[in-house]
């Protein structure tokens, strides 16, 4: 097919070389737009699947070209944008065919009400849609993102559509909610960019967790003195959360208990937010029965003033300093990985260790005391609110060395480990 911008137009607008995470490498998206006002966040989706390292195609109906002109489309892929069949472009004169053949996915983002219900009666009659109905249906899936005032996503005839669609093969990626352009407020808005943009990455991940329910622990916990001050430690919570994210985008179940980080909560996974470690374990216990991996990676804090004060220490000028007394906290992970279900192998729990020097041995005793099957270790100081992350990994076989890498690369890895011992019980 040809990638040549058409000789009337000149392109001195490229797309930048953008910092890239790479999760899309090799991927050609080809990204359909009906006529919607979400049309406008289509531009910064096109933007991100390019960072993310996918080629991205954009093939749009005459009404989106209503909404957001081609040439910004363009710009933003470096492709020229298709419009009609009748494009005059394509030697073979089958733009349909060169178009559906070449894509690793059809995304639709915005897809209309008319757009769906078009698509679901399988017509034909802009390229678009021809280019749906021609796409290969075993090997090229087709995802939706569905764009509409709340009237026209609750009516009857449009939740009928999804379900057809969906029974037809089509992945809808599911709408967000909130105010809309219309003016009113209420479910059909156009899931936003970067929610998109997880959605496709999680499309393409390797299923290898599906069927299993992953309970994280991430975050510092928060143990309090008096009503303003406390006790915490400087973990970020990134490693968790971005094994949470990894879990789920491997098809998994995920619920997150986090303490108070600022992170938002990764796309499908449910949180709940807990301040001090008997919170945490508390939220843990309740939720533990349901599970069949525990992942501590939770900086739990070990002891906590024995009793917080109700109002404010206040200094009483006479230099004397509070004297303040600590009790242990549970141990959330040695409760859990001691319970029957742990111990029989129903319930498969990771722990993490952050230590500051002899990471091999510490790890080792740690995974002993914790009767734990995996234990993960890594050195505290250097990795504490960083976004990368090195990993060391011990079993009842030995360990293994996980090199340096962003945390979520590293969190792929490491379900992928998790999803190769639960397989081999
Ligand atoms: N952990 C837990 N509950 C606690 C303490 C720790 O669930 N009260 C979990 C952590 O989430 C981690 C593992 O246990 O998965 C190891 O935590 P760490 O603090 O490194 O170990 P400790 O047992 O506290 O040992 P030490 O502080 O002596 O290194």
């Amino acid at each position: 097919m040809s990638t040549q911008a058409p000789s009337n137009l000149s392109l001195d607008v490229v797309p930048e070389t953008l910092d890239s995470a790479g999760d899309l490498a090799g991927k050609h998206i080809v990204l359909g737009l009906s006529g919607g006002i979400a049309c406008y966040k289509a531009a910064e989706l096109a933007r991100a699947l390019v960072k993310e390292g996918a080629t991205v195609q954009v093939v749009m109906t005459e009404a989106a070209a209503q909404f957001i002109t081609p040439v910004t489309m363009q710009a933003l892929t470096g492709r020229p944008v298709f419009t009609s069949q009748w494009d005059a472009r394509e030697p073979n004169s089958m733009a349909h065919i060169n178009l559906s053949r070449e894509a690793d996915a059809i995304l639709i983002a915005p897809c209309s009400a008319d757009y769906m219900a078009k698509l679901l009666h399988g017509r034909a009659d802009d390229l678009l849609s021809l280019m749906c109905l021609a796409r290969p249906i075993q090997s090229v899936p087709l995802l939706l993102a569905p764009a509409m005032n709340r009237e026209m996503y609750a009516h009857p005839a449009t939740q009928r559509n999804l379900a057809q669609l969906q029974a037809d093969g089509a992945v809808v990626l599911g709408v967000g909610s909130g105010f809309q352009a219309c003016g009113e407020t209420g479910d059909g808005r156009m899931l936003e960019p970067g929610e998109l943009l997880a959605d496709v990455i999680a499309f393409f991940a390797p299923k290898s967790l599906v069927g299993q329910h992953v309970l994280v622990t991430a975050g510092p916990t928060y143990e309090a003195i008096d009503p303003v001050r406390g006790i915490t430690n400087l973990s970020s919570g990134k490693m968790g959360f971005a094994i949470a994210r990894a879990a789920r985008e491997a098809g998994a179940e995920v619920t997150l208990v986090a303490g108070p980080v600022h992170l938002s909560t990764p796309r499908g996974v449910a949180r709940v937010d807990v301040k001090s470690a008997r919170q945490m374990f508390d939220a843990v216990s309740a939720r533990v029965d349901a599970a069949t991996v525990f992942i501590a990676t939770a900086a739990v804090a070990d002891w906590r003033p024995a009793a917080a004060a109700e109002q404010k220490i206040k200094k009483d000028g006479s230099g004397q300093v509070p004297q303040l007394a600590f009790v242990e906290n549970p141990d959330i992970l040695a409760t859990v990985a001691a319970s029957g279900r742990a111990q029989s192998g129903a319930l498969f729990c990771v722990g993490f260790a952050a230590e500051s020097h002899d990471l091999l041995a510490h790890a080792q005793a740690k995974r002993l005391k914790k009767r734990v099957p995996l234990l993960v270790g890594n050195i505290g100081p250097a990795t504490f609110g960083q976004d990368d992350n090195a990993l060391l990994l011990i079993d009842a076989q030995g360990s293994q060395a996980m090199e340096r890498a962003s945390k979520l690369q590293l969190a792929r890895q490491l379900m992928a480990q998790v999803a190769a011992r639960l397989s081999s019980v």
